[in-house]
C-alpha cells in the first residue's frame, strides 16, 4: 500500500497534535510536529541570548543546530542537539518567542527543508501551519482544521485547569485571538487554507468525531491509490 503523506493545518488549539498522533499511530506513520521545531529554534535562540529580531545570528543559529524526533517508553521526544526538550519548548515564555522566531524568513527555509528531509518518502503525519500549503503541496491528503477562538481557549483553559494551573479564561481566549492574528499575518507563510484541503470545522465536535472523519478521507485516499495501481 502506498505511503501517504498527510498534511494538517490549522490554528494553535485547534487539536492537530492530538488528531495527528492517534492517527499517525493507528498507520503505523511517523508523526512529525513542525510547531516543535520553530519552538526548538526560539530555545535555542534564547538560551544563546540571541534577539529574535536579529536575523542573520538565528540563521547562523539554524545552521549550528540539529533538532530530530524520537520515542522513548512510548512517548514522542524533541531533541535539540541530543537533548530532550519536549517540556522546555512548552512554556509561555517559548510560545510567545516562537511566534516572532517563526516570522524570520532565513528561519523559514532552513525548517521547510528540514522537514521535507524528514518527511521524504512518505508514511508520514505533518501537523502545523503551511504543511499543504508550503511544506507539501503534493501532500495525498491535506486537512484544513478550524474552531471559534472561544472554543480554543475554553478547551485550552480546561486543559491546563486539569494540570492545576490557575488561569484566566477571558486572557486565556485573548492570547488564542493574538496567536492566531500572528499566524495569519506574517508574511511570508501565513495560515491560510490549502485550496484542495478537506476541511473540517472541529467547534461542535469531539476528538472521536473528528478522528472519524479524518480516517475515511484517509481510507477514500487508499482505496483510490490500491485502484490506480492495480489498473
Ligand atoms: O503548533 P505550535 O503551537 O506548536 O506552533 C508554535 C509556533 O510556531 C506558532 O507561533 C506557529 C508557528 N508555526 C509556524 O509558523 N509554522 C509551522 N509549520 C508550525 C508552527
Amino acid at each position: 500500500m502506498k505511503q501517504l503523506t498527510i498534511a494538517i493545518d490549522g490554528p494553535s488549539g485547534v487539536g492537530k497534535s492530538t488528531l495527528s498522533k492517534i492517527l499517525s499511530l493507528d498507520l503505523g506513520y511517523l508523526n512529525l510536529d513542525t510547531g516543535a521545531m520553530y519552538r526548538s529554534v526560539a530555545l535555542a535562540a534564547t538560551r544563546r541570548g540571541i534577539d529574535a529580531t536579529d536575523h542573520d545570528a538565528l540563521r547562523q543559529l539554524c545552521d549550528e543546530i540539529v533538532i530530530e524526533f524520537d520515542h522513548k517508553e512510548g512517548a514522542e521526544r524533541v531533541l535539540l542537539n541530543d537533548e530532550d526538550v519536549s517540556v522546555a519548548i512548552r512554556t509561555p515564555e517559548i510560545s510567545l518567542l516562537t511566534a516572532s522566531v517563526a516570522a524570520c524568513p532565513d528561519v523559514r527555509h532552513a525548517m521547510v527543508a528540514r522537514q521535507r528531509e524528514l518527511g521524504a518518502g512518505g508514511g508520514v503525519v505533518l501537523e502545523g501551519r503551511d504543511v499543504g500549503t508550503v511544506i507539501f503541496p503534493d501532500a495525498d491528503v491535506k486537512f484544513f482544521l478550524k474552531a471559534s477562538a472561544e472554543v480554543r481557549g475554553r478547551r485550552r483553559f480546561l486543559e491546563l485547569q486539569v494540570k492545576g494551573v490557575t488561569v484566566d479564561l477571558a486572557r486565556t481566549i485573548a492570547e488564542v485571538q493574538a496567536r492566531d492574528t500572528a499566524d495569519t499575518t506574517r508574511t511570508m507563510s501565513p495560515l491560510v487554507q490549502a485550496e484542495d484541503a478537506v476541511v473540517i470545522d472541529t467547534t461542535d465536535l469531539d476528538i472521536p468525531q473528528v478522528l472519524k472523519r479524518m480516517f475515511a478521507v484517509v481510507a477514500d485516499c487508499q482505496r483510490a491509490n490500491e485502484s490506480s495501481q492495480s489498473s
